[in-house]
């Protein structure tokens, strides 16, 4: 399984932790940086990572900055992607789930590397279970996509 990695400069100890166990876990990696802890800003390492996944050359994605909230909104921009920002094991299955998501993004002030792993390997191993319930739902978020990408003829 294909897994792009980004992060900033708030979780670039984070990503690297995640980066090292899924290697030894069989998993391929393109990591979208960053590459050290020097101040980078998080739309320009999040976005190609989740470009990628949303072209197909990643299967999913885990983006991380600070609090991991400009890095899910950076994600949801992108046609295609469902980027859930989670804090715990809990969430991080629910959100397989219920939204099918394929990007996880955390944040490196609100969780610690050892947790983010912990946290993306969750994610990586729940399965959709493609229930007819949540699939209406996930159909109806890629309809409202849809829509708002539609010529607004108002503007
Ligand atoms: C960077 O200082 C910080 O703003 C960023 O990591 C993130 O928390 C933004 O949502």
């Amino acid at each position: 399984m294909k897994i792009a990695l980004a992060c900033d400069h708030g979780a670039f100890d984070h990503k690297e932790a995640i980066r090292e166990e899924l290697l030894k876990r069989g998993f391929e990696i393109e990591d979208f940086g960053c590459y050290s802890s020097a101040s980078v800003d998080y739309p320009d390492t999040v976005y190609p990572a989740v470009k990628s996944v949303a072209l197909g050359k990643n299967e999913f994605g885990v983006v991380l900055c600070g609090t991991g909230i400009g890095a899910s909104i950076v994600a949801n921009k992108v046609k295609g992607i469902r980027c859930a920002l989670v804090y715990d094991t809990q969430t991080a299955a629910i959100t397989r789930e219920h939204n099918n998501t394929n990007v996880l993004a955390m944040g490196g002030r609100l969780v610690t590397p050892d947790e983010a792993v912990e946290i993306a390997l969750t994610w990586l191993n729940t399965l959709y279970p493609a229930d007819p319930r949540h699939q209406r739902r996930i159909d109806k978020i890629t309809a409202v996509e849809a829509k708002e990408g539609e010529h607004d003829e108002r503007c």
